[in-house]
């Protein structure tokens, strides 16, 4: 669907539908609301008079105007009480209001700016974007047969002024973002006998000659060079071999700072030898959840062209089972020289993201964030659905996130790196254990991580309860999220404007 902002006014506006929005008990509304009502001799004010339309949030309604305007059809969307609407209310109201347009195959469509009141136009035109890009996701894998026609084709966003170009610059911005996050869902939603390591550094490719990175794509036999023991133990038992991609947005710019994303990206996790069950191992196509965020990450920064150099690192391998995986009990070395005891083959992200976050180093980076679908424990800790857990060795690095994740609604909750988690990872054999049993299992997590890291900002995102979707959420469809994208984005805009306000 072509997003644009279009001078105009809406009850003269001529589409398949217009959009316009009511604040939870206001009875004399103003605005587009007050203007399109008062073009249709009050049908809007008499729906809410007789109690049929509140505006309480998520509600729909939608009016036919028989010529008596030039659009064809009127969708109501109520925004909740006017003193709470924040950001996500207006994702969340465009997205409503959109699929309704969808189910009536109105092929025009052009709403007003919600929220334009109390939020920025700029920040609410983004929001629109987003909201109505993510809700019309549909992902149709492999289904055979022809494609249904996709609606609406063309939303407008209606200012009054052709002058006023902040709600074309949140288009723009909102466009970026949507287009990582469907970047990031494709990956996680293809099964795993297509999304490989090596399909995935195809896309990252692909969209590095899209929108303009740097890409780097290392195979076994650098990551041999490069002594990366902990990936490679992994990679060893599958056919499909294992690759590292390296991402780069202002490759070369020495005069920023650079901050490195790390994403877990395996792409099917059976648990290897220490083996899953049936029903633990049905939803772990979407193991590389992570890696998928941080390249839809890498697309929208460089689609938003932001002023910081962003390195994304996915190491990607399948854990599989055969007469050469590695095994419990098999002493592996990662890059940095710290040898780990394999307890679990199942517990194998972590080893995948040793040898990144050791890799991270070189760039010298001054901040540092992994995202992971990383532990079963998180998500007994945080609920399905509910909060990613994150990690944090800086104050100010957790602080931003914790401020992206306000502003984006994508999540994340605090967890400790208490040091007494280190006793559980002793080994008799090597410097550390690669599990330290079931109790605490997230937080002796992301300590292990943190024998990899030797930067000062550091943060992990443990993002399993929050991969996939029953959807609850109006802009996010059934399947894979896409969590993270958004997040990373926007922690990456804070981190460049950090200091600068
Ligand atoms: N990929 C899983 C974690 C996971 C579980 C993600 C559920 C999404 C949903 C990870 O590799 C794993 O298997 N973790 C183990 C660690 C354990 C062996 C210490 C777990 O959580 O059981
Ligand atoms: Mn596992
Ligand atoms: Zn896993």
């Amino acid at each position: 669907m072509d997003i644009q902002a279009a001078a105009g006014r809406l009850e003269s506006y001529a589409a398949d539908a217009i959009i316009v929005n009511l604040f939870e008990g206001v009875t004399d509304p103003n605005g587009a609301t007050d203007t399109v009502d008062k073009a249709l001799n009050g049908a809007l004010r008499a729906l809410i008079k007789d109690g049929d339309f509140t505006g309480q949030a998520g509600q729909v309604a939608v009016l036919y105007p028989q010529g008596v305007i030039p659009a064809r059809r009127v969708i109501l969307v109520g925004l909740g009480a006017p003193e709470k609407l924040t950001i996500d209310g207006v994702r969340r109201a465009a997205a409503h209001a959109i699929l309704k347009a969808r189910d009536l195959k109105a092929a025009h469509v052009a709403s007003v700016i919600h929220g334009a009141g109390s939020i920025a136009i700029e920040d609410a035109a983004r929001a629109i974007t987003e909201g109505s890009l993510m809700a019309l996701y549909d992902y149709r894998g492999q289904k055979s047969g022809q494609k249904p026609e996709a609606f609406p084709k063309r939303l407008d966003l209606v200012v009054l002024d052709e002058k006023d170009e902040r709600a074309a610059a949140g288009i723009q911005a909102g466009m970026a973002v949507a287009a990582g996050v469907e970047i990031a869902r494709d990956l996680a939603n293809l099964p795993p006998n297509i999304c490989t390591p090596a399909y995935m550094a195809q896309v990252a490719a692909e969209l590095a000659q899209t929108v303009g990175l740097k890409v780097e794509v290392l195979e076994r036999r650098q990551m041999e060079v490069l002594k990366m023991g902990a990936l490679l133990g992994v990679a060893q038992g599958s056919d499909t071999p294992p690759r590292f991609i390296i991402l780069e947005h202002n490759a070369g710019r020495d005069d920023l700072e650079t901050v490195v994303l790390v994403g877990k990206g395996v792409t099917f996790d059976t648990g290897g030898y220490s083996i899953k069950t049936a029903e633990g191992m049905v939803t772990m196509k979407g193991d590389m959840s992570g890696g998928a965020a941080v390249i839809g990450a890498l697309g929208a920064i460089a689609g938003l062209k932001l002023p910081l150099h962003v390195v994304g690192l996915i190491p990607a391998a399948d854990n599989m089972i055969s007469g050469h995986a590695y095994r419990p009990q098999d002493v592996i070395t990662a890059s940095n020289g710290v040898t780990i005891e394999v307890i679990s083959t199942d517990a194998e992200g972590r080893l995948l993201l040793a040898d990144a976050l050791v890799y991270a180093s070189r760039y010298q980076p001054s901040a540092v964030v992994d995202i992971a679908t990383l532990t079963g424990a998180c998500v007994v800790a945080l609920g399905e659905g509910i909060a990613a857990g994150v990690f944090s060795t800086d104050d100010r690095l957790r602080d931003t996130l914790l401020a992206s994740a306000d502003f984006t609604a994508e999540r994340v909750w605090p967890l400790p790196l208490f040091p007494e988690y280190e006793k559980a990872l002793e080994s008799q054999t090597a410097d550390l254990k690669n599990t330290g049993g079931r109790m605490g299992g997230v937080g002796t997590s992301a300590v292990f991580l943190k024998h990899f890291v030797d930067y000062p900002a550091w943060a992990h995102v443990d993002m399993a309860g929050v991969m996939s979707t029953m959807g609850d959420v109006p802009y996010v469809p059934k399947g894979a999220t896409g969590y993270g994208v958004r997040l990373l984005t926007d922690f990456a805009s804070r981190w460049a404007a950090r200091g600068k306000a």
